[in-house]
């Protein structure tokens, strides 16, 4: 056997690469646990008020971006409170966007005898929520509203009545901040909502 003959290119080369069983680098394992626990955080402190069987309700006209309110001009005035927001947020997955509400289920908001009649009382259906046989112009609907007083403030209930009272044909008077403040002191014992109109009707 010829020795072997080591050239001048063989010398020079590399070892030949091979394949180790390396671990996961940390700072990856790091980074994917980061991402777990931020998911986590985010999905917890995310805030669904809707009830997700009832879908995305949205419509176009809610989705276009809404002109920004004019700046106030007087330093430290409260933002206007966006009523037809807060019903799209709020209230249309039910009512819907156009107010008329859905047959059997929920009773509509355009041209209902509650909505264009006394503030005192819608005020009260928003507060506490409303179960129970109730009848909507004529027609006896018995569901189940869920109650509002904790979720938002005297003036957001004010500026979405407001809008119903004055949407889809309706053209009943504006509701004020004040007004709810005095309905939500006068009820302020109570923790369930009205029973339909057995309870409506006791009101004052
Ligand atoms: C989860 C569905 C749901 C949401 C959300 C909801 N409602 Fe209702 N609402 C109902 C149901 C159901 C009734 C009828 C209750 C019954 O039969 O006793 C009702 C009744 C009413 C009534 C009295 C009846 C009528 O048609 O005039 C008013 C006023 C009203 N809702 C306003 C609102 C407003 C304002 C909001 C948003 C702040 C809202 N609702 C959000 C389901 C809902």
């Amino acid at each position: 056997m010829s020795p072997e003959v080591v050239t001048p290119q063989a010398s020079r080369e590399n070892p030949d690469p091979q394949e180790a069983a390396n671990p996961i680098p940390r700072w990856v394992l790091a980074l994917a646990l980061l991402l777990a626990l931020w998911c986590s955080y985010y999905i917890l402190r995310l805030n669904v008020t809707t009830a997700t069987e009832y879908g995305d309700q949205r419509t176009a006209s809610d989705l276009r971006q809404q002109p920004k309110a004019a700046a106030g001009g007087a330093a430290g005035a409260a933002a206007a409170v966006d009523g037809a927001a807060i019903f799209s947020a709020r209230c249309a997955a039910c009512h819907q966007a156009t107010g008329a509400g859905l047959p059997g289920v929920f009773p509509p908001l355009a041209g209902s005898n509650w909505v264009n009649g006394r503030d005192t009382t819608v005020i009260q259906i928003v507060l506490h929520g409303i179960q129970g046989t109730l009848t909507v112009n004529g027609v006896t609907y018995n569901g189940a509203m869920p109650t509002f007083g904790p979720q938002l403030s005297d003036a957001e209930i004010a500026a979405v009545l407001t809008h119903a009272r004055s949407h889809w044909g309706n053209t009943a008077t504006a509701v004020g901040a004040q007004q709810v403040t005095a309905q939500r002191a006068a009820t302020a014992q109570r923790n369930e909502p009205w029973q339909g109109d057995a309870d409506l009707s006791t009101l004052p």
